[in-house]
């Protein structure tokens, strides 16, 4: 709509500096009560305030219809944003009735981790660095290093337990909430898990027949 409006004042307004500008050059062959009738017709329509002020209220104006004059009303109690009902508790907050979830509700399919190492090397490593060892570019360049996802204590940690620092942030690291879905945050955290186990790993964690294509003895 709003659009649609400016770009006919615009148009008119083109039209009426046109007559204006030919106007000048013109008058004397036109008759005067046409080029008065022009003006006249011109000057009316560019005042013409159509949508332009709309007897509506701004976010936050004060109305006094209201017994607490906010014109912006407080939401009903109960409502739920369309798309938004979350009632998935474990899925959406990381801690489920027995505390936080342990088997990360997407589990770790390759579409899975696709996704999670996508997530991760935009909005994790430059920091954490693409193999979660903690020395992003960031890091290099005098931000607090994060500790690395290798050690014993993030190893043993719960996925809960990670969905819940990149929910609500951890120390010096920022809640990334707004930024990264719920399910996307689940996928970033299957990836660690691979992260981490392409770190710490033994022979006897690839299955046999894959052993040989790794160069080792069979
Ligand atoms: C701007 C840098 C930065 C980014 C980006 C960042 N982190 Fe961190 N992260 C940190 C820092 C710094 C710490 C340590 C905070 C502290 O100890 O104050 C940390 C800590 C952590 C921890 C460790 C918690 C613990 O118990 O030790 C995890 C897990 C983690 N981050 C995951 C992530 C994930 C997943 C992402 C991407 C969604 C991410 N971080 C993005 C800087 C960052």
């Amino acid at each position: 709509m709003k659009t649609t409006w400016r770009a006919a004042r615009r148009r008119r307004r083109g039209v009426a500096g046109g007559l204006l500008v030919a106007g000048t050059a013109a008058t004397a062959r036109r008759p005067p009560v046409v080029v008065a009738v022009i003006l006249l017709v011109t000057v009316a329509a560019a005042c013409r305030q159509d949508m332009h002020d709309q007897p509506k209220y701004q976010p936050f104006e004060r109305n006094p219809f209201f017994a607490d004059q906010r014109a912006s009303r407080p939401l009903v109690p109960g409502v739920v944003a369309r798309g938004h009902l979350d009632a998935d508790q474990a899925f959406y907050t990381g801690t489920g009735p027995s505390g936080p979830v342990t088997a990360n509700p997407l589990g770790s399919t390759r579409d899975v981790l696709l996704r999670g190492r996508e997530r991760y090397d935009i909005y994790c490593s430059p920091c954490h660095d693409r193999v979660g060892s903690g020395e992003g570019m960031i890091v290099l360049r005098g931000f607090k290093q994060p500790p690395t996802f290798h050690s014993e204590r993030v190893r043993g940690v719960p996925d809960g337990y990670l969905f819940h620092v990149i929910t609500n942030g951890f120390g010096a690291m920022a809640s990334y909430a707004s930024q990264i879905s719920a399910r996307d945050r689940w996928a970033i955290i299957a990836y660690i898990r691979a992260l981490q186990l392409s770190q710490h790993a033994t022979l006897a964690d690839v299955p046999e027949s894959e052993r040989t294509t790794l160069g080792a003895a069979p």
